[in-house]
């Protein structure tokens, strides 16, 4: 393979902020997979240096470009590369150190070697090793846009919610370990292990609020959903919408994939099939009103390689350069009103049994299901009690004010 294992030019640098970003969710066996490489092939071909990147653990980005991939980037045809990111790698890669000195941290204090060693084990390394390594790849400037192929939906909303249980996590450590260097002398500070983990967990705190920041800006970073025609595949879809809303990602397409192209009539499975896929289509258009859908139809092969891939992106995308931002929704706001104000936060599509506030001094935590959104609370609304919250048009509207009696806020409709 002529490609393998060449490096872009690295004198050829842009400015790592306006790096894109596009990351493909959906449920599993949808096409994330092969629309991220599509698009990837078609954004090479327009001219953009690209780099697709799989964070899933059972890969087959390889398989689907045809070519052999690793942990770091190869090339797989012009202006484009590819990874498959090994996260387990990753994770010893950028943990490995921290887990040992905080396995060796405990031990000192007394905590039994075992639990030490459990203890030192943060939730979702492997996703934050992930997440680091795509900052990597945007900050570097070697590339104009990097498409994500995300594992199943279940998966990427773990991955993406981790800056925010990190950083949560960060907080509490810091928060704690200051609390002990109160309690202990001069004499067993300097007992302490030499790399300290709280410089360390504070630069990577650090890191990661930066890697959010860029993750969650519209203006470079999009998700997209892939949805097929079909009414479980939409259930999780809508699920994944809400999910990025809630934590700020920007969704700006819906792709929907493996349309059976029109056929004639007369035969009654394929006219039973073409029906149903048409009550689907209805139900994915009124479903994602307002978020540009673009179309992508069942080919009778499996689009396999650069070339076919490329055709597929071809016929998703037409004329569009599919790193384009195709639609920027409408995001966090804070409205003034006479008694108070107005926090509208973009949920989507959320299911509203499943849906809890909770304010504590200037945070005020989402709930839907069991994942959690911590919202800091501008200055205004932080001294103010949350009243009855209600959904509107996609918007979850909570009122702030002097006059507001409920506490914890209740949803009404
Ligand atoms: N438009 C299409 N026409 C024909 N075959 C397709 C199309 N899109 C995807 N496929 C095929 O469907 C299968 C699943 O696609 P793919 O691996 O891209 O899905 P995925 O969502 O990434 O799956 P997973 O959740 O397992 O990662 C593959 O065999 C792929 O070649
Ligand atoms: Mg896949």
């Amino acid at each position: 393979m002529p490609y393998m294992r060449a490096m872009p030019d690295k004198r050829v640098t842009r400015e790592a902020s306006t790096t894109r970003l596009i990351l493909y969710a959906g449920k599993g066996g949808v096409g994330k997979t092969t629309i991220a490489a599509s698009t990837a092939a078609r954004a090479a071909a327009r001219g953009h240096r690209t780099l697709v990147v799989s964070t899933d653990i059972a890969h087959s980005l390889g398989d689907v470009l045809q070519a052999d991939l690793g942990n770091d980037p190869r090339q797989v045809g012009e202006r484009l590369f590819a990874q498959e990111i090994n996260v387990l790698e990753e994770a010893r890669r950028s943990w490995g150190k921290v887990q040992t000195h905080m396995a060796d941290f405990l031990r000192k204090e007394g905590v039994p070697d075992v639990q030490a060693d459990e203890l030192a084990i943060m939730p979702g390394m492997e996703e934050v090793a992930a997440l680091v390594q795509i900052g990597r790849m945007l900050r570097s400037g070697q590339y104009d846009c990097v498409v994500v192929d995300a594992a199943p939906t279940g998966e990427t909303i773990r991955l993406l919610s981790m800056p925010e249980s990190f950083l949560w996590y960060a907080g509490r450590f810091q928060a704690w370990r200051g609390r002990l260097m109160r309690y202990v002398g001069p004499f067993l500070r300097g007992a302490l292990p030499d790399l300290n983990i709280i410089d360390v967990m504070g630069a990577l705190a650090h890191r990661i609020r930066d890697l959010r920041g860029a993750l969650t800006d519209a203006r470079y970073s999009s998700y997209r959903i892939v949805v097929t025609p079909n009414s479980m595949v939409l259930k999780e879809a809508r699920r994944a919408e809400t999910y990025l809303n809630l934590f700020g990602y920007p969704v700006d397409a819906v792709i929907l994939n493996r349309i059976l192209p029109p056929q004639p009539a007369g035969n009654l499975y394929i006219d039973a099939m073409t029906a149903s896929q048409d009550r689907a289509l209805m139900e994915i258009t009124q479903s994602f009103a307002t978020i540009p859908i673009f179309r992508a139809p069942l080919s009778a092969d499996e689009p396999l390689g650069v070339a076919a891939l490329e055709a597929l992106g071809c016929e998703v995308f037409g004329d569009r350069d599919p790193t384009e931002v195709m639609h920027v929704g409408p995001s966090q706001q804070v409205e003034k009103q006479e008694h108070g104000y107005l926090l509208r936060i973009p949920i989507p599509n959320v299911e509203i049994d499943r849906l809890s506030l909770t304010k504590r001094g200037d945070e005020l935590y989402v709930d839907v299901g069991n994942v959690r959104r911590e919202v800091t609370l501008p200055n205004a609304l932080a001294t103010l009690e949350p009243g009855t919250a209600r959904m509107r048009d996609g918007m979850l509207e909570i009122p702030f004010g002097i006059m507001a009696t409920d506490v914890a806020a209740n949803i009404g409709s």
